[in-house]
């Protein structure tokens, strides 16, 4: 079996690299940051990820992998070389390559035989060549040869380790024929689907994919939103059209947009992409821009259920971008309650796990509960963000007991309009009719 090198334990290196050890690969996994080297040799794990860390644990047992800040000896142990690092938004909405540029140099200054170098970070089109190009122009030997492939990762936050356990395709695009079959030897344990394609194509596949998802959700979305106009249920019609194969039932929950790592970045990074090759992707803007006015809903619906926000107080259920993880990053979380207290609202904010990522970026007046239940005592309204487990199934009565008017914003469906009624709540969600309370109009 190859020895795989990985550049980057972020997200996509450290989920990679430990399921490439977990179906019997060497891998050893490489960063600058030695604390963050450090603490991994403990398997102690930085970011939240379920299965993750057993499996880390497992295979460094193993001796299958292993975590060094020594890139020179790891690039000269390996045959197959990863590069995983994280490619920012820069202001301009561009991918900010600078990590990447100084992986290749360093793979450049240390190779000495023939490798095979893969970008597994999502990169804009024109990368694998500016990696090849970085690494010829850093080599002290120009006669050893190297490929360059690209290898586009999928995995969601949250269900990483499952997703890269079961992949659906492993997309390889490489400059030889030798390196296609070199990567994609290394996903036969896997027993996936292999697409081989061109660098290019591959790169993009990345982008077209993610963005494609994207511009599903804001569809659904700016569905959702003449929905509730019309008096129609955004859900039943996600069901409706979900049950043709064509169209598939996934990504047609609608609520308050996407957030986290990927779509975001991804998306303007490929307008940035389609701006400088000279094509107006009007399509993608007002996927964008429908993104960006969704969440705004939660504060709408909330002034119109209890109107001025001044001087009350509001929970917020959830701040994690998504459930299952504790990133923050592009969460609706982070607009939505420094747009609450500009209101003059106080917070009472609940996250299983996201606190202290959170807590990093909202003002000091917001105030974190350790319970769900406390973050709704004695509120005006309860707004729910983020759709986790906790919050799906908390006790509604006690919840319509402690809140000081039955009010609920739910920016993520979770509950059934028929219960809410029942359960005597006033209920703002998605796409679909209100509830109201008991005694006023049935609104569309
Ligand atoms: C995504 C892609 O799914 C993955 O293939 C890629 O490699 C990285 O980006 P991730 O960002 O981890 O993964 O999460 P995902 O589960 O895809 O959700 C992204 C966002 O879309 C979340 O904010 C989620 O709340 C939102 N979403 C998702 C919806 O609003 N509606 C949906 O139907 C699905």
């Amino acid at each position: 079996m190859s020895t795989i090198g990985v550049i980057g334990t972020g997200y996509v290196g450290l989920v990679s690299g430990t399921c490439f050890s977990e179906v019997g690969h060497q891998v050893i996994c490489c960063d600058i940051d030695e604390a963050k080297i450090a603490k991994l040799q403990r398997a102690e794990i930085p970011i939240y990820e379920p299965g993750l860390e057993e499996l880390v644990k497992r295979n460094t047992n193993l001796n299958r992998l292993s975590f060094s800040s020594d890139i020179a000896s790891v690039i000269h142990r390996s045959d197959v070389i990863f590069i995983a690092v994280g490619t920012p938004m820069s202001p301009s909405g561009e991918a900010d390559l600078s990590y990447v540029r100084a992986a290749a140099a360093a793979i450049g200054q240390s190779i000495r035989d023939y490798k095979v170098i893969v970008t597994k970070s999502t990169v804009p089109v024109g990368t694998g060549r500016l990696v090849q190009e970085i690494i010829r122009s850093n080599q002290s030997d120009p006669s050893i040869p190297f490929d360059v492939a690209s290898n586009p990762e999928f995995l969601r936050e949250g269900s990483a380790v499952h997703d890269c356990m079961n992949m659906e395709r492993a997309v390889i695009g490489a400059t030889s024929d030798r390196a296609a079959e070199i990567i994609a030897r290394l996903h036969d344990p896997f027993r996936t689907t292999i697409f081989k394609t061109s660098l290019e194509s591959a790169e993009m596949i990345k982008y077209a994919a993610n963005t494609f998802l994207a511009a599903k959700i804001s569809f659904i979305n700016a569905i959702a939103n003449i929905c509730e106009r019309v008096g129609a249920d955004v859900t039943e019609v996600a069901k409706g059209m979900g049950l043709d194969s064509r169209i598939g039932n996934k990504f047609l929950q609608a609520g308050i947009g996407y957030g986290g790592s990927c779509f975001p970045k991804d998306t303007h990074a490929l307008k940035h992409i389609a701006d400088v090759s000279g094509y107006d992707f009007k399509l993608l803007e007002a996927v964008i821009e429908t993104n960006d006015k969704q969440r705004m809903l939660v504060i709408e619906k909330l002034e119109k259920a209890i109107g001025n926000l001044t001087d009350k107080k509001i929970a917020v259920l959830g701040l994690a971008f998504k459930p299952n993880t504790n990133d923050v990053r592009e969460a609706p979380s982070l607009t939505l309650i420094p747009k609450l207290l500009e209101k003059g609202a106080r917070v009472q904010a609940y996250d299983p796990i996201a606190v202290e990522e959170a807590r990093c970026y909202l003002p000091d007046s917001v105030v974190y509960t350790q319970d769900l239940y406390d973050a709704v005592r004695d509120c005006d309204a309860c707004v729910i963000l983020t759709e986790w487990k906790e919050v799906v199934t908390m006790e509604l009565d006690h919840i319509r007991e402690l809140l000081r008017k039955p009010v609920i914003i739910d920016g993520r469906n979770c509950f059934a309009l028929e219960r809410m009624r029942q359960e005597g709540f006033e209920y703002y969600s998605i796409g679909r009719p209100e509830v109201l309370a008991p005694n006023a109009v049935l609104s569309v």
